[in-house]
Formats: C-alpha cells, structure tokens, sequence
C-alpha cells in the first residue's frame, strides 16, 4: 500500500494521524519541504488584480526566492527572478509599473522578458549578454488567483485542481472581483503547517471560535464535498445565507467562499517555528458600474473591512501558537476524526510531495 513507503522514509509519518511533533521542529523537515514543494511545486503569489495593466510589476516570495510577476505587453503574466543577474541585488522591492527591470546598484536593465539590455560602463563584448539573462518560471492563474512554480514540469493548474474545479464556479467565485490592495500580512509563532492545517479543517470552529465563527458557520454542520492530496473542497452551512465553500490547496491556500465573498488566508514558511500569514479578499464591487462606482467601491471596502475576520483570525493565531509552544516534545499522533478528512488529503499532499509516493485515488 502506498502508505508504507512514506512510514519507512526519511520523514516518516502516518497520514491517517496527526503529524508528529518533529514534523513542527526539525531542520530536515523544513529542508525537505523547501527542496521539494516552495522550491519544486505551484505556490500561490498573489490575485491578479495586482497586474491589471501591462508594465505592472509585484514582488513576491516563492519559498527563499524573491520572484518578480509582471504583466507584460501582450498582457501575459510573466515570473522572473527578481534578483539581478551582476551581483544579486534586489530589483524591485515595491509595486512598480515599468517598461524595463532596472537595478538600483550599477543600473544594470532588463526588459520584460528577462534579457539584459542595457549595462553601463562596459566595452561591448565585455559582457555577455544571454549568459545574464534573469531566469523565468512557471506562473499560471485559476479565477483571478496567481501561483508560480520555480520548476517547469509541474502540471497545469486546471489538472491540478481539476477535482474541485465544477463546486468552485458553481459557488459563483467569477462573479467576484479580487480586491489585492486588501491584502494583509503578519508573522505567526507557528509551523507553517500548523497554520494550514488549522485553516482547513472546520473541527475547532465551536471550540476555538464560540463567539466569532460557531454561531454562523457551526462545526457540526461541516462536510466534506471533494477531495484529493490536490485540492480539497469542504462545506457547511452559513445561518441565513447560502452554505459555504471552503477551498483548500496544499501547500499554502485556502479559502472560504460564499456568494459575496471569498476570504483566503495564505501561508509562506519563515522557520521551523515560524510563518508569514497574507490574508486577502474577492468581494461583490461595483467598481466599473458608471458615476457611483467610487462610492460603491468605497462602500465595498467598508463591508470588507467589517468582516469579523480579524477577530477570528487572532483566535486561530493564539491556538497555533499554543500547538507550537509544544513541539519540543513528542506525542503519539493522534487519529483524525471523520470530520478532518480534509486534513487526511494534506497528509497525502505532503507524502507525494516529500516521498515521490503516488498520492492516493481522490475522494468525494
Ligand atoms: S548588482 Fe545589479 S547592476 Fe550591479
Ligand atoms: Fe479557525
């Protein structure tokens, strides 16, 4: 059975349980992680609202790796390494709209393709130009949000979450309108993976959130819709609206989707005991609807902002936490209850992944 090569590996663990303490603490797993799923695998960056125009350029981190997304000319994403190909100076640190990719340092300048066509001061022939070429990756966006992987050969994002692809539009996602300029960022205490598994399962909601999230979207009303160690879709009921949808994809994206909005929270591994947090919105706007849009788009960001997701998110802060402030020690890894079958599909992303075993057939 598939599960005994990932038991008898190097990062051995049991997806049907909890992970184990050293997957929180130890140096080798968090090496692993980096070489094989930030440095090798699809990896969310941002919504795509943040490229709107040809020349627009956004830094992003994809693991270690200071990436550069640009919209170019011809309106495609492109993903560039964002550090310079004379001496590794940062390029671009802040949101920027540009022609070219110039380098603070010895204004050393690229276009949008990466090639290196302007450097200062050096006889011709003195540099070889296609040798200095800024390196591209892969980057794809799925409804509005961009992922970029370091490796070629990864499959395309639409086979990738190809599972969840009809419960995603059908719960009306297109209809939304990312907002990026909403995004927010923190650091946490916590295993990166301490947070996404938190963020997927809806186990703790009556628990952890009592006031916040339980009287709205309470825990035993959760299901499970689909799921593989792709993609997983969840759902539950939401008092007085539509059920939601909650969307997660391993390694670093999950979010909760409802006919208005679409509320994500993405994960990047800072340390072993450490993660940045992003969250950011899609959200019903009336941006282009004429001489109101302004006022309507104000309106919109105002409804976003009264989202009780700051007050929830604290919560789940103080937990994750908690969990990490244990990891020095060991435990016997607990069973998952029916109700985290979705933290079960984790497990077997981080398997196949890790310990290049085939992740088992999909569920739903
Ligand atoms: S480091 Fe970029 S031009 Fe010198
Ligand atoms: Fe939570």
């Amino acid at each position: 059975m598939n599960v005994s090569a990932a038991e008898s590996g190097p990062l051995a663990f049991d997806p049907e349980r909890a992970l184990p303490a050293a997957a929180y603490r130890e140096p080798e797993w968090l090496a692993a992680e980096k070489d094989r799923i930030w440095h090798r695998d699809w990896v969310f960056a941002t919504t795509e609202d943040a490229l709107e125009t040809p020349g627009d350029q956004v830094p992003v981190m994809i693991g270690d790796q200071p990436v550069l997304l640009l919209r170019n000319q011809a309106r495609e994403l492109v993903a560039l390494s964002n550090l310079c190909a004379h001496r590794g100076t940062l390029l671009v640190e802040q949101p920027a709209n540009a022609k070219r990719i110039q380098c603070p340092y010895h204004a050393w300048t690229y276009d949008e393709d990466g090639r290196l066509v302007g450097v200062p001061f050096a006889p011709s022939g003195a540099v070889d130009r296609s040798a200095h070429r800024l390196p591209s990756y892969r980057v794809e966006s799925w409804h509005g949000l961009v992922f970029v992987s370091l490796e070629q050969g990864v499959e395309p994002l639409a086979r990738r979450f190809t599972l969840i692809e009809r419960h995603v539009s059908a719960a009306g996602i297109d209809a939304l309108q990312h907002q990026s300029d909403l995004q927010l960022s923190e650091t946490w205490a916590c295993n990166w993976k301490v947070a996404i598994i938190n963020a997927m399962e809806s186990y703790h909601l009556f628990k952890v959130h009592p006031e916040t999230l339980e009287p709205y979207t309470p825990t035993k009303d959760a299901y499970y819709v689909a799921g593989s160690a792709r993609a997983t879709a969840t759902g539950g009921t939401f008092k007085g609206q539509d059920d939601y949808l909650l969307v997660s994809l391993p390694p670093s994206f999950v979010g909760v989707l409802t006919r208005n909005s679409f509320v994500w929270q993405a994960v990047r591994p800072v340390n072993a005991g450490r993660c940045a947090i992003r969250t950011g919105g899609a959200f019903e706007s009336y941006r282009r609807a004429g001489p109101f849009g302004q006022i309507a788009n104000w309106l919109t960001r105002a409804a976003a902002a009264a989202y009780p997701q700051a007050d929830f998110l604290q919560e789940d802060k103080a937990i994750c936490e908690r969990v990490q402030r244990g990891v020095t020690g060991d435990f016997l890894p607990g069973s998952l209850v029916p109700i985290e079958r979705v933290v079960r599909d984790f497990g077997d992303s981080l398997t196949w992944r890790l310990n290049d075993v085939e992740p088992p057939r999909a569920r739903d």
